[in-house]
């Protein structure tokens, strides 16, 4: 149902309690999440965004008991993926002809999802729309996350509607941030930046000194996903730029799998020498193989420095292993250091595979590694102890 948000603008989205995995199975979503969508009545009256496909009906329905349907004058598409245009076609059909306001990236995207040649107004960063006491300004925000994404900004009320940027993964019956806890939604806020935005970190830092360069006040963010931002809302903005700017904590991040528990030893030898020579540093250990792919990405975003450790298996590294470098790869994480560690039984590939694979990734790879045949013994675990005090020095 709908909630207002100020005079002027009620949001009229979908929480999604269920919602587990996102973009497929690709992303975790612990604590659900919401497809925000606004509604804003001035002299003329404007949707922000739309919901996910699945919702489709259920979200035209409760539109038509906030407003009717022909009395919306404009539409503004923010960002063509499914999650926010996913109801476009249920929507378009009882009002074909209203404009849709959107980049002209996002007309390809819309099409190419939909492959409707809707009423489509294409507009760029500084483009205006008069909608009465309030003017609407577009600001395009390329590779925020997608080439077609877009901010619009609310004059009069000063609120940004950010879309995907400054958004998280999480339902809440309580629409504001000041409503909620700050360590579940700081910890969905950071989540949300490691395994989607890492990778735009230049053009985040770019888009966000652009915005505050053209001098609009922002009372309030209203993303496109989980809480929105009323009670000091440059907080996030201050946070992304710090996670942009190549961010880390006084953390080390030890991501191993194990078949016969000789790595997963291993693993936590070097835990041990880590802390027996700096025990300020936060050292966390996975298992790749049972510890969800999305929550070890956002450790490593806070990591200094990862250890990486697989058993050899057929002359290369673990499957579980595999996917979570490939996942790092694809992230581009910038100024960390790495080495990897694993036993073996026979020809033993796995320490070189990983090192190979994390200086792919851009990793600082600053130990050739270190291996251990069959299961460690005592002597093994304590060479361990050794690789793990001297890489925690040399960091
Ligand atoms: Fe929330 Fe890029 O869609």
């Amino acid at each position: 149902m709908s909630r207002k948000i100020t005079e002027k603008v009620t949001w009229v989205g979908k929480i999604d309690w269920e919602l587990k995995k996102f973009h497929g199975n690709e992303l975790s979503t612990h604590r659900g999440s919401s497809y925000n969508s606004y509604l804003i009545r001035d002299k003329k009256t404007v949707l922000i965004d739309t919901v996910w496909k699945p919702f489709a009906d259920e979200f035209v329905r409760n539109l038509k008991k906030e407003i009717d349907l022909n009395e919306i004058d404009y539409i503004v598409i923010n960002h063509g993926e499914i999650d926010h245009s996913g109801a476009l076609v249920e929507l378009m059909r009882e009002i074909p002809d209203t404009p849709i306001y959107c980049t002209a990236n996002a007309v390809k995207s819309l099409k190419g999802h939909y492959h409707h040649d809707w009423n489509f107004v294409e507009v760029k960063t500084g483009d205006t729309l008069d909608i009465g006491e309030s003017k609407l300004i577009f600001i395009e925000a390329r590779m925020l996350h997608w080439p077609d994404s877009m901010f619009t900004y609310m004059t009069g009320e000063n609120i940004l509607f950010s879309n995907d940027a400054f958004g998280q993964h999480y339902a809440s019956e309580q629409l504001f941030n000041d409503q909620v806890k700050q360590d579940e939604l700081y910890y969905e806020a950071m989540k949300y930046y490691a395994n989607i935005l890492t990778p735009f970190s230049g053009f985040v830092t770019k888009k966000i000194k652009e915005v505050m360069d053209m001098g609009l006040p922002i009372d309030i963010i209203c993303t496109s996903h989980g809480i929105i931002w009323r009670d000091n809302p440059l907080q996030i903005v201050n946070k992304y730029l710090e996670w942009a700017d190549n961010y880390q904590e006084n953390q080390i991040t030890i991501i191993y799998d194990t078949m016969w528990n000789g790595t997963r030893r291993m693993a936590e030898a070097i835990a041990e020498g880590i802390r027996s020579s700096d025990d300020a540093v936060v050292v966390k250990l996975y298992n790749a193989s049972k510890y969800d792919k999305n929550d070890i990405i956002t450790e490593v975003f806070k990591s200094k420095a990862v250890l990486v450790g697989s058993p050899t298996i057929n002359r290369g590294i673990s499957f579980s292993i595999s996917g979570i470098l490939e996942m790092i790869k694809g992230l581009g994480f910038k100024n960390k250091k790495a080495a990897a560690f694993g036993a073996y039984g026979w020809s033993g590939e796995g320490v070189k595979v990983i090192n190979e694979e994390l200086k792919d990734a851009g990793f600082e790879v600053i130990d050739d590694g270190l291996r251990a045949l069959w299961n460690p013994d005592e002597q093994a675990l304590q060479q361990c102890g050794e690789f793990g005090q001297r890489f925690v020095r040399s960091l």
